[in-house]
């Protein structure tokens, strides 16, 4: 199984309870690989689909490094320090073996491109997310003996689909239905390192979901950068909303979750489709970046603080209880106090439930990477624990109001040292809680929240 390490994403995740190989044995044969993932969904999802390519070719998955012919690392650039994580990995393996080959794949590959072989001269792939449709034959050269092989085009108008995926959970499956970035957000790398947006056609999106059903499956995660704007390439000419009460018809199909949703796309409909129809979750992750509207602009986020809180207002006005989750980045160049002020208090406004906050990181070829009045790093630290601990205290209090109250919630860990089992809500949360029964993966249940803390719910199995 694969390492994943998540940019902070990994409470919409969950941990991958144990392996499953959707039906399709590796073959025994000689070779093996191993993949250690970096940051988003999408990243962990691609992971699983070039898995699923190896597997096609003979290759054997191993959790042991050092034993594998093949060491891919899927990399994340989103940060610097993500970055920088990536060759320090690498440097572990500078006296690997002559035969052993180093690959590295995402969006590292894609910013750093062949200045990659320069660096870390024992690595003989390098590629990026739009060209993993390219792998078959790139791996092909590596085993005819290539070296410096790299899939580094951007200009594609084609999305990655295989025949094979080995998914890392066997309850929920990614499935990603946008690649790319049509976004210019003048902080950020993706558009830089996943190309252009692409739309998977919805006739392909909904034959996988059936056989994910037909697999055993009943939790389904939409994955893009921009899952809002799909826009179905065929004549059936499906926008995101038709597209996700589609999936959510699907016979054996119980939950449908999406990930991550841009404001500018976000439409009144999708709420209303989620209070029509129970398989559609009440969660929706809205990023907010800053609540200063000086700011988002300065972001290129194409809404105002005024426009994003009557987003919110929508989902609030909503019949089913919702939970809205954000991202938040601190100490933008030029952030005054004043501008900080104003995402504090957009905190409280919009009443998350989670927050996932970041310091401002310049990232290479952005257009924020040079603009003036940088913030210093001390500056940022002590705006990004104050907005924390704000947040902190919004979650404890909206936490607490849940215990006494049963949820159903699909089981997908235990922890027998604990005791305990943990199973998420349909509005995302982890409830940790303890039964009589065993073999409870994959079940729906009823539990009682009965502890409740600013990170965690704590409950018992209703019986
Ligand atoms: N497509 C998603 C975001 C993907 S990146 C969206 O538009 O919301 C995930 C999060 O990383 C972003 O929401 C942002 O909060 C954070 N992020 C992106 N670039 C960053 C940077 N240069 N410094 C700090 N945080 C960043
Ligand atoms: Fe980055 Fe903005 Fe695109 Fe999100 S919408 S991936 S933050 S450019
Ligand atoms: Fe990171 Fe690339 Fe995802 S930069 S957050 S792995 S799109």
């Amino acid at each position: 199984m694969s390492k994943t390490f998540d940019i902070g994403l990994d409470a919409l995740t969950g941990a991958a309870a144990q392996s499953d190989w959707s039906g399709h044995p590796a073959q025994a044969s000689g070779k093996s690989f191993y993949i250690e993932t970096f940051g988003c969904q999408m990243n962990a999802h691609d992971s699983e689909k070039v898995a699923g390519v190896l597997m096609e070719r003979g290759y054997r998955s191993t959790e042991n490094a050092a034993e594998a012919s093949l060491i891919l690392f899927n990399t994340c650039s989103i940060r610097e320090k993500a970055a920088h994580k990536v060759f320090s990995r690498l440097g572990d393996w500078k006296f690997a073996s002559k035969d052993k080959v180093i690959g590295v794949l995402g969006c590292v590959a894609q910013q750093e491109g062949e200045e990659i072989f320069e660096r870390a001269p024992w690595v003989s792939l390098v590629c990026g997310s739009a060209s993993y449709r390219k792998l078959p034959e790139l791996i092909a050269e590596i085993e005819a003996g290539g070296r410096r092989v790299t899939g580094l085009d951007l200009d594609t108008d084609e999305t990655f689909e295989t025949e094979i995926t080995r998914r890392d959970n066997p309850f929920r499956a990614y499935l990603t239905i946008i690649e790319g970035c049509d976004y210019a957000c003048s902080y950020c790398v993706v558009p830089h390192t996943r190309g252009p947006e692409r739309s998977r056609a919805s006739d392909a999106i909904l034959a996988e979901v059936r056989r994910l059903a037909d697999a055993g499956y009943t939790e389904i995660q939409l994955l893009g950068q921009t899952v809002n704007s799909y826009r179905d390439p065929t004549p059936r000419g499906l926008n995101f909303t038709a597209l996700l009460r589609a999936v959510a018809e699907v016979p054996g199909i119980k939950r449908v979750r999406f990930t991550t949703s841009h404001p500018n796309d976000f439409q009144r409909e999708i709420v209303e489709a989620i209070d029509e129809t129970p398989a559609l979750c009440e969660h929706i992750h809205l990023p907010v970046q800053s609540g200063s509207t000086r700011i988002l602009r300065a972001m290129r986020r194409t809404y105002t603080r005024e426009e994003y809180l009557e987003k919110i207002a929508w989902i609030k006005a909503a019949k089913r209880p919702f939970s809205i989750t954000s991202d938040v980045i601190v100490g933008f160049p030029g952030e005054t106090e004043k501008d900080f002020e104003e995402t504090l208090s957009l905190l409280d406004a919009a009443g998350y439930d989670g927050v996932f906050s970041f310091k401002y990181s310049p990232r290479p070829n952005t257009t924020a990477a040079s603009m003036p009045d940088a913030i210093s790093e001390e500056e940022k630290g002590r705006r990004l624990a104050i907005l924390q601990e704000r947040q902190r205290e919004i979650q404890r209090a909206r936490n607490e109001a849940l215990v006494g109250s049963s949820f159903e919630v699909l089981v997908d860990s235990h922890n027998k040292a604990r005791g305990q089992w943990a199973g998420r809500t349909t509005g995302n949360r982890t409830v940790n809680f303890t039964s009589p029964h065993e073999n409870l993966l994959g079940e729906y249940l009823q539990v009682r929240v009965t502890r409740a803390g600013p990170n965690s719910l704590v409950g018992e199995h209703v019986l």
